[in-house]
């Protein structure tokens, strides 16, 4: 079925304005814990929350969504957690690609994810090579992403360009390093969600950001829908953006 979500379950006028959101999904722990359950049963409902809000983001007629899936950071984590959190990707990316494709979605990835098993990088450029000629939203999940990453590797990039001879110095500017981040050609980031109640960025498109409107929400993200979706994009509509003027 190309989509579960009718668009009369959202609560949202059409108007929101966004077309880039992006969204650290917290709060899987924290949904487990309170079910006593180990913390991959709150992983696994977190994909559940992956699947309706990608749908919900199509329906809801965003260009772009980004989805905080496995920071730089996390490999911090214990080595059972990290294994199961690969493998409800590989899954994901396995059982979810057809209907990606089916709806026109073209699959992104941001991060340094070609320091994963070599094996799951096989499968992600195959995904993204599948849906790459596909006209519809862009889903794009950050694996092993960190926004400090990011800017080192941009830097190197811009940095080996200049000593090659093939970039003047002067010519290093804003465009310039839009054009080497792992979101180029995406549309600006309009509105970053954090689902949980934390308030911080925690390394997660720190550049992207500089503009982005910022949405806190207590939902754990497991419980993250369709409605909480269309009330942030909601809340967003209502924001005086300025962007430095008046
Ligand atoms: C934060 O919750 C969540 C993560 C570190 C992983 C997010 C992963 C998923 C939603 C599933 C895999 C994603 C895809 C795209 C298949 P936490 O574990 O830090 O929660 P806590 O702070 O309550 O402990």
């Amino acid at each position: 079925m190309a989509s579960q979500i009718q668009p009369d379950h959202l609560q949202v006028a059409p108007d929101h304005g966004a077309r880039h959101v992006a969204i650290i999904m917290d709060g899987n722990g924290r949904w487990a814990k309170k079910r006593f359950l180990p913390r991959i049963a709150g992983h696994r409902a977190g994909v559940e929350a992956v699947r309706r809000v990608s749908r919900a983001a199509r329906e809801l007629g965003l260009e772009c969504l980004t989805l905080y899936a496995f920071s730089s950071e996390n490999w911090k984590r214990p080595a059972s957690e990290v294994a199961d959190l690969m493998g409800l990707l590989r899954h994901f990316i396995q059982a979810d690609l057809d209907e990606f494709h089916a709806n026109g979605v073209r699959l992104r990835i941001i991060g340094n994810y070609r320091a994963l098993d070599a094996s799951l990088v096989q499968l992600i450029d195959a995904a993204v090579a599948r849906t790459a000629g596909n006209s519809g939203p862009v889903i794009a999940i950050a694996l092993n992403y960190g926004g400090q990453d990011e800017l080192v590797r941009v830097a190197q990039t811009l940095a080996q360009r200049a000593v090659a001879g093939d970039i003047a110095v002067d010519d290093i500017g804003i465009e310039a390093i839009d054009a080497c981040l792992d979101t180029a050609e995406l549309p600006p980031l309009d509105l970053l969600i954090r689902t949980s109640g934390e308030q911080r960025l925690s390394n997660f498109m720190l550049w992207q950001a500089a503009y982005a409107e910022l949405y806190f929400t207590d939902i754990l993200w497991p419980d993250f829908d369709s409605a909480a979706l269309a009330a942030a994009l909601d809340a967003f509509r209502l924001r005086d953006r300025r962007f430095g003027g008046l």
